[in-house]
């Protein structure tokens, strides 16, 4: 996550303005079954971010200015649940502040809502980390303060979330997770050859609120069969963690298929990203997979280098509004299993 804070001193008042950015995200294996304790892995996607700016004003109050989510407001005028009212005063309550100054924040974000690429986490954690620096309050601007306090915020929005997201965006790593108690399994691993992943979006929206509460149903109605997909997501983040260290990029591909039809099975994939994942595979890809909550939202696909302008064609042909390039590059083997 990156931040600056600028002041002017050439305006006969001071103002001073900080900003702060945060990724996008993707799950590469594990989506769903993350949410019941299984390991899942996930990357920042660096090229998409949310940004805030927080500026001192000269006006009484605090506005939230957010043109993306069609916000013009006052904080004191904001409903509960407004998504970045909330932000803030969690992190009021977070520094125990009984007033915070007079402010105007600003919220850009390059990610699609509604899109499975973490959108909201990414826009929580920016404002996050710009005020808390701006305020100088810089303990609460650490990684770890900005995931757990985007882990309450996630919470309000969707419910039960795992945790993965918010980890993902505060943290900017790749990561192996696991949501257990007391404490969440955060494990970065080391990457043995590089990864080239094409992310595609449907351009359907889909709420993950909506998605992650239907699988619940159904686990509820058939626990037996959901727990086995459940564990049958979780081996396969297992080896696949194993096969991206030791640079095993076929066998990661084949994974991406099986957590597929996994997905399919839970019933949270749709036919537009079957027809992406489909089209990716026959143009050469080495394995895809919707890649969020799913019914919508974006996919990806792991392609040999030499492939990747053929996958992304046919990816566009088969309908994609977007096709984006990232990767996951070799690293050193880590020492510390913390982040
Ligand atoms: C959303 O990015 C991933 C889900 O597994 C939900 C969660 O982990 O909170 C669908």
């Amino acid at each position: 996550m990156a931040f600056e804070s600028i002041s002017s001193l050439q305006s006969p008042v001071s103002i001073s303005m900080t900003c702060a950015t945060a990724p996008g995200k993707i799950i590469l294996f594990g989506e769903h079954a993350v949410v019941y304790g299984r390991p899942a892995i996930a990357a920042p996607l660096a090229q998409l971010r949310a940004t805030a700016v927080v500026e001192d004003s000269l006006t009484p109050g605090i506005r939230l200015l957010a043109a993306d989510l069609g916000t013009d407001i006052q904080l004191d005028e904001a409903a509960p649940d407004d998504p970045v009212a909330a932000v803030v005063r969690q992190l009021q309550t977070a520094a125990q502040l009984p007033q915070l100054p007079d402010l105007t924040i600003t919220v850009t974000s390059q990610i699609p809502i509604a899109s499975g690429l973490g959108s909201g986490a990414a826009i929580t954690a920016a404002v996050i980390r710009a005020l808390a620096i701006h305020l100088g309050l810089t303990h609460l601007a650490s990684d770890d303060w900005v995931s757990n306090l985007t882990y309450e915020i996630e919470k309000i929005h969707h419910g039960t979330p795992s945790g993965i997201d918010n980890t993902v965006v505060a943290y900017e790593k790749p990561v192996y997770f696991v949501r257990q108690q007391p404490q969440n399994l955060i494990e970065p691993f080391a990457v043995g050859k590089p990864l080239c992943l094409l992310v595609a979006d449907t351009g359907q929206s889909s709420s993950t609120k909506a998605v992650v509460g239907d699988v619940r149903r159904q686990w509820q109605a058939d626990p037996a069969r959901f727990e086995a997909l459940f564990a049958g997501c979780g081996r396969i983040a297992h080896q696949a963690r194993q096969a991206i260290e030791r640079g095993d990029v076929a066998q990661v591909g084949r994974l991406m298929n099986e957590n597929h039809r996994l997905l399919q099975e839970m019933t949270v994939s749709s036919v537009e990203l079957d027809g992406l994942v489909a089209a990716a595979r026959a143009a050469g890809a080495l394995g895809a997979k919707l890649s969020g909550a799913g019914r919508g939202g974006n996919m990806i696909a792991l392609v040999p280098a030499e492939g990747e302008t053929a996958v992304a064609h046919a990816l566009t042909q088969a309908g994609a509004r977007s096709v984006l390039t990232t990767a996951l590059t070799p690293t050193s083997p880590i020492p510390d299993n913390r982040l």
